[in-house]
């Protein structure tokens, strides 16, 4: 009989226990629930109320946050998108991965590129994040440009998801857009009065300069009586005369060669080397490869201002008494080296906050190459030199 009564004890004892185990096993569950269910509509809450589109998709791609500025934007309601996976409808006309379902994937740095043309980056300040900038054209009366961010959630270490935020970037590309304009225009603009004075230069200084010589030698070869300090004034004033028109004249050659009018790239650069050597003492080298043939003459012109400014920069800035151009004619693309091993330089993405200083010539370089839809790269390691390389398709 005790045997049984402490048996019984032992029992009630391990039952008690073992609920007392279910319980808190249970409460402990539902705590979680309530606490992720609380953080969830926490945080639907802040993003509804902030100003800036964003929206989140877990693994499977289906939508778990939109928020209002996003409804806004894109006229889907988040009852409407929420669960499915339509996010893409806010963006694009047909189905495709927005930046969100590439990251809660964990595409690869060139998937993302490509996907964007090359616009992504990965984020500095977010690990596993990407940002990019595109235009979209369904978005707003005109399209939209947006700068976008998206970030991977997680969950004890492992990719859950991913949220996407959207920036509104159109005006900043708008007055980009006019700036490039104007710089343009000017560039042209200046281009025509280069031309413009070199011709009157050449068409009406030089020749009265010209018929002046040719008067003071009629005069001369008459043979008139002048004493000899007569005799060597006229020869000096004859002399200088003779020097202003060899002025004049290289003064409109420099302003536009007409060599490049008239004959090309090629010619233009022989004519640039004697210049860049009879003005800083600077050897140049050149060296074409490659069928070479004549451009479009606004090709032809830019390449050869391009060319004339990293050179003049080697002789003014590099320090060094040579440099080296090389040209390739290649089948569809020209492809043009300008190459210094001089002092070099920090660039650090400087170039635009150059002109601002009044150093106009690395600016117009990219400005020129981008009028001709080309590609630009300025290389420069102090201590090393400089390369200049510019593709322009033919
Ligand atoms: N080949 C080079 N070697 C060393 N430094 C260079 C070279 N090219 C450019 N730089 C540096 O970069 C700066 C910017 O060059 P940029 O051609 O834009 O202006 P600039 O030559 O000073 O003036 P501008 O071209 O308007 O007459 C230069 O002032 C110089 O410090
Ligand atoms: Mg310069």
């Amino acid at each position: 009989m005790p045997y049984i009564s402490v048996i019984l004890i032992l029992l009630i004892a391990l039952a008690v226990t073992a609920g007392l185990l279910i319980f808190f096993v249970v409460k402990l569950y539902l705590d979680r629930e309530d606490l992720r269910t609380s953080s969830d509509v926490i945080l639907a809450r802040v993003l509804g109320r902030f100003p800036l589109p964003v929206f989140a998709v877990n693994k499977k791609h289906h939508v778990i946050q939109w928020n209002k500025a996003l409804e806004v934007l894109s006229g889907i309601s988040k009852e409407e998108v929420m669960g499915t996976n339509n996010q893409w409808k806010a963006f694009y006309g047909k189905e495709r991965p927005v930046l969100a379902d590439l990251i809660a994937d964990g595409a690869s740095e060139e998937e993302i590129s490509a996907r964007y043309q090359g616009s992504a980056r990965k984020s500095a300040l977010i690990r596993g994040a990407y940002e990019a900038e595109d235009f979209f054209p369904l978005l707003g009366e005109d399209g939209k440009w947006y700068h976008f961010t998206a970030s991977p959630l997680t969950s004890r270490g492992k990719v859950i998801g991913a949220i996407e935020i959207l920036e509104d970037v159109t005006e900043r590309h708008i007055a980009e857009q006019n700036l490039r304009y104007y710089a343009r225009q000017i560039t042209r603009v200046q281009e025509e009065e280069r031309k413009y004075i070199a011709r009157e230069l050449h068409d009406t200084t030089v020749q009265t300069l010209v018929a002046l010589i040719y008067q003071m030698d009629n005069f001369r070869s008459g043979k008139p009586v002048l004493t000899e300090e007569e005799t060597a004034k006229l020869n000096a004033i004859y002399q200088r005369m003779k020097t202003a028109v060899e002025e004049v004249r290289r003064f409109s050659r420099q302003l536009r060669p007409p060599v490049l009018d008239d004959l090309g790239l090629l010619p233009v650069l022989e004519w640039l080397k004697g210049e860049l050597k009879k003005m800083y003492e600077m050897e140049v080298e050149i060296t074409v490869t490659g069928e070479h043939k004549r451009l479009q003459p606004d090709t032809e012109l830019a390449l050869f201002r391009i060319i004339q400014e990293a050179l003049i920069n080697a002789a003014k800035h590099a320090k060094v008494s040579s440099a080296a151009v090389l040209i390739k004619y290649l089948e569809h693309h020209i492809d043009v080296s300008v190459i210094d091993r001089g002092v070099g330089f920090d660039l650090a993405g400087k170039i635009d906050l150059l002109p601002r200083d009044g150093k106009l010539g690395l600016a117009g370089i990219v400005e020129r190459v981008q009028m001709l839809g080309g590609k630009v790269d300025i290389d420069s390691v102090r201590g090393r030199g400089t390369t200049i390389n510019v593709e322009v398709a033919l």
